[in-house]
């Protein structure tokens, strides 16, 4: 069978990695997608920067020169970034060829335009890559757990923010440094800001919540808290009561509609998710038939990534003549049958909490904070006053609440940075049990 022609938009981490993986295992890749997945031309921004990888691939500067060549089947969208990859990919739709994109943020602002295109045309558009690196959830997700109605998924969808988290536990290093490391080791977003403040997690949470859910897109409606308000204390304070503090991507869903939050988040330490260290990715998909399902792996990174794209590149050589009513659909439900479940606000999400406040150690200082939470309707788990420091009048008091719904915690909040024997703000990290049941 002839060649299937490849077009190739980027040739940096991922598409270095890309092109490395379909030369090195040309062989079995050939023996498993039926015919050649041959790249025949790659756009990038600086060919001489480009030729040492690239040898006699020919190059561009013009990425239009890829999506318009009428040789090639796929576009490969390595860019990143919303434009001109949305334009791109578009044309590539519109020019009846298939896409596999790497390219998470893309997915979560357009995907919905993007898969009603390629629907209309008939064409494929892959996107393993934009979720956890080199893990296969969204084949996981889409295909292997095709049965079950998924009742909630969790997960570290972010390398960058994990690694930060691991060194500043393990070794008591400071923000700044660990995140210079995870940018000279190629996980970092171009903007940084996406990594830290859950944005880039945001983004793989809203593409996994559609095909968890059958719902449409909705990167907008999801909250988003990043890492940077952590403090170390934070840390070992959770240490202290069993829990590891991770950033995590939570879909849910509840009696009236979806949970869909990335936040700081305390976790038994006992669960396997919690051991998920450095810029290790990992997924935790629950669904009623199986039960609980963990996905671990490389989240970013030139290879693992490349891994995905390639695999997105054999499923669409397969399914290339296959008819288009015929394939797995793009958000594993039928297009025509996406639910329009609501996502709950903020408000109205149900989970409990670590909450950290800086007290006067005086009499009834504690009788006035469980008043106000028993009033709100919170249900105390565990409570820790710590010594106050030398010459200190303030100590820390560490509270663990039962599950309560967070319109009720934000108004206990309230009320006790209220109080006068409260100094400064109440620090709140919401904790998952992720339990079985
Ligand atoms: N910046 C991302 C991360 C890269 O740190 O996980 C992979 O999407």
């Amino acid at each position: 069978m002839k060649p299937i022609h490849v077009g190739l938009l980027g040739l940096g981490t991922v598409g270095g990695g890309t092109l490395t993986v379909l030369r090195r295992n040309a062989e079995e890749i050939t023996r498993r997608a039926g015919r050649e997945i041959r790249v025949v031309r790659a756009a990038v921004r600086n060919i001489d920067k480009a030729k040492p990888l690239a040898g006699d691939l020919p190059l561009t500067t013009n990425p239009f020169d890829v999506v318009d060549d009428p040789a090639i089947d796929i576009v490969v969208e390595l860019i990143g970034g919303l434009e001109p990859a949305r334009e791109l990919v578009m044309q590539a739709i519109a020019n009846g060829k298939h896409v596999v994109t790497a390219n998470k943020h893309l997915v979560a602002k357009h995907g919905n335009e993007i898969f009603a295109a390629a629907q209309a045309k008939g064409v494929m558009v892959a996107f393993e890559a934009a979720v956890a690196g080199g893990i296969p959830i969204i084949k996981a997700l889409r295909e292997g757990l095709t049965a079950n109605r998924i009742e909630w998924l969790a997960g570290i969808i972010n390398g960058t923010s994990n690694f930060i988290l691991t060194e500043m536990r393990d070794k008591g290093a400071a923000f700044e440094d660990v995140l210079k490391q995870a940018q000279e080791l190629g996980y970092a977003e171009a903007d940084p800001t996406f990594d830290i403040e859950g944005i880039d997690a945001a983004h793989k949470l809203t593409i996994l919540s559609a095909i968890a859910f059958g719902i449409p897109m909705q990167f907008d409606r999801a909250y988003t808290e990043g890492i940077s308000r952590l403090t170390r204390a934070d840390v070992k304070y959770a240490e202290e009561l069993g829990y590891r503090i991770k950033l995590l991507g939570i879909a849910r869903r509840a009696e009236n509609g979806i949970e869909l939050r990335v936040h700081p988040t305390l976790i038994p330490e006992r669960r396997l998710i919690a051991n998920v260290d450095g810029a290790m990715n990992a997924v935790l998909v629950k669904g009623d038939a199986v039960g609980p399902t963990l996905y671990y792996g490389a989240g970013a990174g030139a290879e693992p990534t490349a891994s995905a794209v390639v695999a997105d590149l054999v499923d669409v050589t397969r399914l290339h003549t296959a008819d288009p009513h015929h394939r797995v659909p793009h958000l594993a439900f039928q297009p025509d049958q996406l639910a329009d479940t609501p996502i709950l606000p903020m408000d109205e999400v149900r989970t409990a909490y670590y909450l950290r406040l800086r007290a006067f150690d005086r009499p009834g200082v504690l009788a006035d904070i469980t008043r106000i939470l028993a009033d709100s309707d919170i249900s105390i788990d565990a409570m820790v006053q710590k010594e106050p420091g030398e010459g200190e009048e303030q100590v820390d008091i560490i509270l663990l609440t039962h599950v309560t719904v967070e319109k009720n915690v934000n108004a206990a909040i309230a009320k006790i940075e209220a109080l006068d024997s409260v100094a400064g703000k109440v620090m709140r990290i919401r904790l998952e049990e992720l339990a079985s049941k």
